[in-house]
């Protein structure tokens, strides 16, 4: 099988690279090599390759960013995806896109199913709902939420987003501040690439699908596991959501069930065996 993997220095998109690359013929696009807004670049791009599957690692992810710089974040997470999506349907390839627990309002007080109505609350929101949607246009399309994302490939940039703050945060004695009244899935790229690669291997039903570790908790908790396996004391500063300066909206509780998952016989493993393999990995990394 070929495969295209766009924005693939991302933690996704390396992930997905690290999985597939020694079992199919994968061909990786960093974000210098293919800016996925620009429609004719993508068109040529794969034409060039013919691809049976497209993976996008590509999005505009910055949340708060996204509030001022709305049609960067519609053009980078939605008219991108869009280009993809014609880019499968012209060659019959497959299509996989990430979404986000964030397209939800967290109003809920219990799990989200796929079948859960989406209200995004955020310029950020909006353009992963609007991606997803175009996305499923493809005739065979996967689109997988993630949400929280953890853990780090060979050939990803370098570690970012809360939870490698939090690590980092610890591991130098400091105490770092975490939500106590957000609740996630947090998900492991690796787990999420795996599962991005049975999915395109498999005859598996297309659409919708939460992918996140099974599981779920507040940041406090998942900081305090982490301090846990480390063998560290959890000196964390605990913060509400309301007191924290945040530019655009959050979901508070934003829980995903990953059943559908699991009904197609893909179960993802739990969040605190996750943060074992990934503190693993680290130290692997550290030792090497
Ligand atoms: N991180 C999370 O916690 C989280 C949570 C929920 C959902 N998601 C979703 O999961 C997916 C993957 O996120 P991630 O954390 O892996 O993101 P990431 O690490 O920030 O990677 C995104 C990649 O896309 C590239 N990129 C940005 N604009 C591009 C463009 N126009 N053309 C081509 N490449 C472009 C970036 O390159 P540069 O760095 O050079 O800009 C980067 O390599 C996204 O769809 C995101 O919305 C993430």
């Amino acid at each position: 099988m070929r495969i295209a993997v766009v924005g693939a220095r991302g933690q996704i998109g390396a992930a997905v690279v690290h999985e597939c690359v020694s079992v199919h013929e994968t061909v990786a696009f960093s974000h210098q090599e293919l800016d996925v807004s620009d429609d004719r670049a993508v068109a040529a791009a794969m034409a060039r390759v013919k691809p049976d599957v497209i993976v996008n690692g590509a999005a505009y992810t910055d949340v708060d960013g996204s509030e001022d710089h709305p049609i960067d974040a519609l053009n980078g997470n939605a008219f991108a995806v869009r280009a993809l999506a014609r880019a499968a349907e012209t060659h019959g390839a497959a299509l996989v896109h990430y979404s986000s627990d964030f397209v939800f309002d967290g109003t809920a007080s219990a799990l989200y199913t796929e079948q859960d109505r989406p209200n995004p609350r955020s310029a950020y929101a909006a353009s992963k709902l609007l991606g997803e949607w175009f996305a499923l246009d493809a005739p065979r399309a996967y689109v997988l939420r993630v949400e929280s994302l953890f853990g780090r490939a060979p050939g990803a940039g370098p570690a970012k987003g809360s939870i490698a703050g939090i690590l980092n945060t610890l591991l130098a004695g400091e105490a770092p501040k975490v939500f106590e009244d957000r609740t996630v899935s947090p998900t492991y790229v690796i787990d999420a690439a795996r599962v991005t690669r049975q999915l395109v291997e498999s005859q598996a039903p297309p659409g919708l699908y939460h992918c996140v570790n099974s599981g779920h908790c507040t940041w406090l908790v998942f900081a305090r596991e982490l301090a846990r396996q480390l063998g560290l004391e959890p000196k964390l500063i605990p913060i509400r959501m309301a007191d924290a300066p945040l530019r655009a909206a959050r979901p508070q509780y934003c829980a995903l069930s990953n059943e559908k998952l699991r009904s197609i016989g893909m179960a993802m493993p739990d969040w605190q065996d996750a943060v074992a393999r990934y503190l693993q990995h680290v130290r692997d990394e550290v030792t090497h």
